[in-house]
């Protein structure tokens, strides 16, 4: 393991500094650009040249003390040692630089919107026993050993003080050697927790956790899938006019702010508008119920729970909820023709051969939400080849201190 001086001369795109070595490129996390420091250098097990900070020989100007204080042990929140300037600029360059590798520029750069921390309403927290005692945190970087978190910069307060108080009730629950994950969800002002890595939860355990107020549902996943142990009362979320009863786990997005954030940028886009709406991946309905301000909504989405529940709740409403795998089989071009308007929301691995029908359709009006730049670029890109024109980009960052970043894009196609 050769150890060097090395210039740390920018940030790559999942926020380790590079310095540029004699064989290429070194990442080394948590460092800043301007940074002059004494690496012991390794290829990981991808064959990336990595360094290890052994001594900082002079700190970059772009730096700032990080507020948390388990900054150094926690695996979360890789970018605090930066300064909030230099932070968010980088974020903005990241999506420029995602949009610029496919030749992309929209018309309109809207002001980003950068969320402050604790408001994340769902995380996952591991367990293990560590010599007689339970340890409940998060996962140090790259690293197997979970750290004890007993405060967070990113979550909400809530959620920290019941992870808090659950972990004396939890003890007898994880034995030596065994490896629990406990996520939270927070959905109105009660809480749903779902385990896994474990193969049952016993009688006690499940009344102790029943007699807590915050707590409306317990779970258990395996792989035979999401077991519901408990469940006080419906747990259900407003999504614009839709009272959505959500099952076990579902997703939302991780902070209600950034949820308002992007319906409200969608929203912008398609006001004035009416007519026949498609939300695809549309989750249970995060912007299926505001799309039915402006007339009839046909939601698409793999997950049947999800397509179930938005159902239900829009039985009464012009919407029709429709069980489908976008990626084995995405909307046709001759599909997409019926709407006035398309919000898409995929996954990280973005959609395709969804963008490619898209690209082909003569739909007058498409909105794309993601949260991952690389892939909603390449998709763009099909879009942009089919006709469309980008007219505006707006960056919503409700991943603070991560390289994770949301963007909105809206494309229109005039007709011919
Ligand atoms: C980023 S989430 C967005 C959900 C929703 N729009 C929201 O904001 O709450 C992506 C959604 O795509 C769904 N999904 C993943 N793969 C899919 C596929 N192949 N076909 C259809 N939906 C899929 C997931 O279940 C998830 O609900």
């Amino acid at each position: 393991m050769p150890r060097v001086r090395l210039t740390i001369t920018q940030l790559g795109p999942k926020g380790d500094g590079i310095a540029e070595g004699i064989k290429g490129p070194i990442f080394l996390e948590r460092t800043a650009p301007g940074d002059e420091v004494e690496a012991d250098i390794f290829r990981d097990d991808k064959g990336v040249l990595r360094g290890e900070v052994i001594k900082f020989h002079s700190l970059s100007p772009l730096r700032s003390t990080p507020p948390c204080p388990h900054y150094e042990i926690c695996g979360n929140c890789t970018l605090q040692h930066l300064s909030q300037e230099f932070y968010q600029n980088w974020k903005q360059d990241l999506v420029q630089e995602a949009l610029l590798k496919w030749g992309l520029t929209p018309k309109t750069w809207l002001p980003p919107i950068f969320l402050k921390g604790q408001n994340r309403r769902r995380a996952t927290f591991s367990l293990t026993r560590k010599k007689g005692r339970l340890v409940m945190g998060y996962y140090q970087r790259r690293s197997k050993t979970i750290s004890p978190i007993p405060s967070c910069g990113i979550a909400s307060p809530d959620l920290i003080d019941l992870k808090n108080w659950l972990e004396p009730f939890l003890s007898p629950l994880v034995k030596e050697g065994q490896e629990v994950d406990l996520f939270f969800q927070k959905i109105g002002d009660s809480f749903e927790l779902v385990f896994s890595g474990l193969p049952s939860l016993s009688k006690i355990i499940l009344e102790e956790l029943a007699s807590l107020p915050p707590i409306g549902r317990v779970s258990l996943k395996t792989d035979r899938g999401i077991q519901v142990l408990f469940q006080k009362k419906n747990l259900t979320t407003q999504f614009g006019r839709l009272n959505v009863s959500l099952p076990p786990a579902t997703f939302l997005q991780p902070t209600e702010e950034g949820e308002r954030a992007l319906v409200s940028s969608v929203v912008q886009a398609i006001k004035g508008r009416t007519g026949a709406f498609a939300d695809l991946f549309s989750g249970a309905g995060t912007f299926s119920g505001p799309l039915l301000d402006f007339g009839a909504v046909s939601a698409y989405e793999s997950n049947p729970h999800a397509i179930r529940a938005l159902k239900e709740a829009g039985k009464n409403e012009n919407l029709n909820a429709h069980q489908r795998d976008l990626f084995v089989h995405p909307l046709s071009s001759r599909e997409i023709n019926r709407f006035d308007g398309v919000v898409f929301d995929p996954p990280r691995a973005g959609c395709l051969e969804q963008a490619k029908e898209m690209a082909r359709s003569l739909c007058p009006l498409l909105i794309g939400v993601s949260c991952n730049p690389a892939t909603f670029a390449r998709d763009s890109h099909q879009l942009i080849r089919g006709g469309y024109r980008l007219e505006s980009l707006q960056l919503i960052d409700q991943f603070l201190w991560s390289h994770h970043v949301e963007v909105v894009g809206v494309f229109t196609k005039q007709k011919r």
